[in-house]
């Protein structure tokens, strides 16, 4: 009888560990952390294990980040000032400029990207700027996001990571940095961002969810694969240096396909639903957290993303660490 024996290279895990085609580690990852202009840090209720973080608190966490040799942060700002233009996204004191200058002078290593988007610092909470009747104003919008871009790169932020999903934004960015000096400043753009369900546990965290509406109007339609890759290429030729997939886990194909079509490297994020999704589910003894977290970053990686952006990984890497020690 001659047939294929799939067994014969998974009988034992040594073999297993052999034919192994990916495999996850702390060098993929980039930890998301919100710092806040509150007095206190606090927790983030639908996202056990994360929490808003003061400046005063950030060396702390920042230094278990280094220590796991995860590489990178990503900051998302939490400002007590709010209005219609995003004032406090483009102050030099603002959160997120402070953060980032602190980090740098006491983790010079640590790889500090910017989330650059006006949803967090505009009152009505929508990503862009708005004209009286609530309208997006694009133009001027990408405008203002080059400023706050130039702002984090002053601040010395290593890479610039515009998640508002606005048109030319990548274009009106790399412009204003090069005019700058800072031609060295990567841009990592949410290429193709879907105006997705898995977004809540963030915007209750950043309290950032819009005041009215909602954000289809610029965020991708879940059903679109085509339109995302017209997004990355239009992304590719304002001269992106990384394409971001978001969210990660309904959108694989879109991240194999985004492989394939661009030698850009690709990130996944991973996002705070998908995060919640397993803790609850974990929380509640329905799943095992270690084995569902591995397999879903495993996977994430097998579509074709080279960088995860993902909430699991501190609490990963301590995984990957005490196994190599045993
Ligand atoms: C916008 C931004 C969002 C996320 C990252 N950047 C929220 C949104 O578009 O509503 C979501 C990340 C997550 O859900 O983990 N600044």
């Amino acid at each position: 009888m001659n047939f294929f024996r799939g067994h014969r290279t998974r009988h034992s895990e040594s073999i297993r560990n052999l034919v192994r085609e990916t495999q996850i580690s702390a060098r993929d990852f980039v930890y998301p952390l919100f710092i806040t202009e509150e007095a206190h840090s606090s927790a983030i209720t639908a996202m056990p294990g994360q929490g808003r973080h003061t400046l005063d608190d950030l060396p702390k966490i920042a230094q278990e980040i280094v220590n796991l040799k995860i590489p990178a942060v990503i900051l998302f700002g939490i400002p007590l000032h709010k209005d219609e233009h995003a004032t406090s996204a483009f102050a030099d004191d603002g959160i997120v400029q402070k953060a980032t200058g602190l980090l740098k002078t006491k983790f010079p290593s640590l790889c500090v990207i910017t989330d650059v988007c006006l949803c967090e610092y505009t009152s009505h909470g929508h990503c862009g700027l708005l004209k009286e009747n609530g309208e997006l104003k694009n133009d001027a919008s990408i405008e203002r996001l080059a400023q706050v871009a130039l702002s984090h790169a002053k601040a010395g932020a290593d890479i610039v990571a515009p998640s508002d999903m606005m048109d030319g934004r990548v274009s009106a960015i790399r412009k204003t940095l090069d005019e700058a000096g800072f031609v060295n400043t990567p841009i990592m753009s949410y290429a193709a961002k879907y105006a997705s369900a898995f977004y809540g546990p963030f915007r209750d965290a950043a309290g950032s969810t819009p005041q009215f509406g909602d954000r289809r109007g610029y965020q991708m339609d879940p059903a679109n694969k085509q339109e995302a890759l017209r997004e990355i290429a239009a992304d590719v030729s304002e001269s992106a240096d990384f394409i971001i997939v978001k969210p990660a886990l309904c959108y694989l194909d879109v991240i194999s396909q985004a492989k394939q079509n661009t030698s850009l490297p690709i990130v996944a994020y991973n996002v705070s639903g998908e995060y919640s999704m397993v803790k609850a589910a974990s929380g509640a003894g329905y799943l095992d957290e270690k084995r569902t977290t591995m397999e879903i970053l495993t996977s994430i990686k097998r579509a074709g993303a080279d960088i995860i952006i993902t909430y699991h990984a501190m609490e990963v890497a301590r995984w990957l660490a005490s196994e190599n020690t045993l």
